[in-house]
């Protein structure tokens, strides 16, 4: 744990020099941080010693040092659990409610939002975007892939590490949950208006199960910047044929060789990895990604200006400000396209903000020495 220890201790403080300042936060058990180290020292993330030299309180320090995590673990605590909560169904029903915390009737906002991100703000900015490969990253049961990917890309990756939600997946995407979420979806395009017909034709076809994308080839939106259907491009192979699973988190995962992704979705997932593993993590999928066109999309909850962290404690996971995920986007390597924040969810909720990152083109600035 020291190798990475002393690198995340380094990364940190970069962080805090882009932000400016010394991060704080807190957690929802209502305990104050004041520095990022010393967050990531209290979830085991960060040995006491290093901490210490990075600047956490010595009073925190002397806590943890009495209530030590196991540092020769090989997998931190941080992950491990994280998997238990995902993997207990009481925590999370294979269903889109489950996966949403509760939350599950902003769903078909939440991906009509995406639709028009990726068609009105990604593809003005990228217009030869190819739409042959997407990774679904933390998908879930799918939810992502079956209402957003599938209709658009000819094919998925759908990375999920609980091997629960990842069993449940074919079934939420191709059988019967998947045609109610789909039906819950197309109510939303209706109930927001537009160009009626075309909102009522994709509603049919979300009933169907999405079997003919965004309608007839002979309708398709004429106005630029729309994507072209999944017609339009020739796909012919079912839905069902056109996912490959993989039972991995992202600090696992290692884009298989040859491999090339157009668009890489992480959405709601990524405050499960600390800092290092999210910067080597993006490093790595930057080399899968289509040069010039590929783009990683991220669709999370961020704090608002009142703290630049909140750590679940609950899930094992993080809720970064837009400046400290920024940030380590940056030092991974790459450029903020555009961004926009999610209407129409509960006030209650944390803010949803969607980010487009590129890779970089100086070669100076590519996030090289987070490697992996
Ligand atoms: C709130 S759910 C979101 C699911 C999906 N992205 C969606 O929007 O419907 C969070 C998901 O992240 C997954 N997850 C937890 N730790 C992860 C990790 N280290 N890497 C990738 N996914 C992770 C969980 O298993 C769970 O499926």
């Amino acid at each position: 744990m020291c190798e990475t220890g002393n690198q995340l201790a380094e990364l940190v403080s970069k962080v805090e020099k882009h932000l400016g300042r010394i991060a704080k936060g807190n957690d929802t058990d209502g305990r104050e941080y004041t520095s990022l180290s010393e967050m990531w020292a209290t979830v085991g993330i960060l040995e006491p010693s290093v901490a210490l030299k990075a600047g956490a309180t010595r009073k925190r320090v002397a806590e943890l040092v009495n209530g030590a995590a196991d540092e020769t673990a090989s997998v931190p605590a941080w992950y491990t659990q994280a998997y238990s909560y995902w993997e207990a169904e009481g925590n999370c029903p294979p269903t889109i409610d489950g996966v949403l915390g509760g939350f599950g009737h902003v769903s078909g906002t939440d991906i009509a939002g995406s639709r028009r991100f990726l068609e009105g703000r990604v593809k003005p900015l990228l217009p030869a975007m190819r739409l042959e490969k997407a990774a679904d990253c933390g998908a879930g049961i799918g939810r992502v892939t079956k209402l957003l990917l599938l209709p658009i890309f000819a094919s998925v990756d759908l990375l999920e590490p609980s091997p629960r939600l990842l069993a449940a997946a074919p079934s939420f995407m191709f059988g019967q949950e998947g045609h109610r979420a789909a039906r819950m979806e197309a109510e939303v395009l209706l109930s927001e208006g537009g160009e009626e017909e075309k909102l009522r034709e994709q509603a049919v076809v979300g009933m169907r199960g999405r079997e003919e994308p965004y309608g007839k080839a002979e309708d398709a939106d004429p106005r630029a910047g729309s994507l072209p259907t999944r017609q339009q491009q020739g796909m012919k192979a079912p839905p069902e044929a056109r996912v490959r699973y993989l039972c991995l988190g992202m600090q696992d995962f290692q884009p298989a060789s040859g491999v090339v992704y157009d668009v890489v979705w992480i959405q709601w997932c990524i405050g499960h990895l600390h800092d290092l593993d999210l910067v080597r993590f993006l490093v790595r999928i930057k080399a899968a990604l289509r040069p010039e066109t590929g783009a990683v999309i991220v669709k999370d909850n961020c704090c608002d200006a009142s703290a630049d962290f909140v750590v679940d404690t609950g899930d094992s996971s993080l809720t970064r400000s837009p400046a400290y995920l920024k940030a380590l986007f940056e030092i991974a390597g790459y450029d903020l396209r555009v961004e926009e924040r999610q209407q129409g969810f509960p006030a209650e909720l944390f803010p949803v903000i969607m980010f487009c990152f590129t890779a970089k083109k100086e070669a100076s600035q590519s996030g090289e020495g987070w490697g992996p």
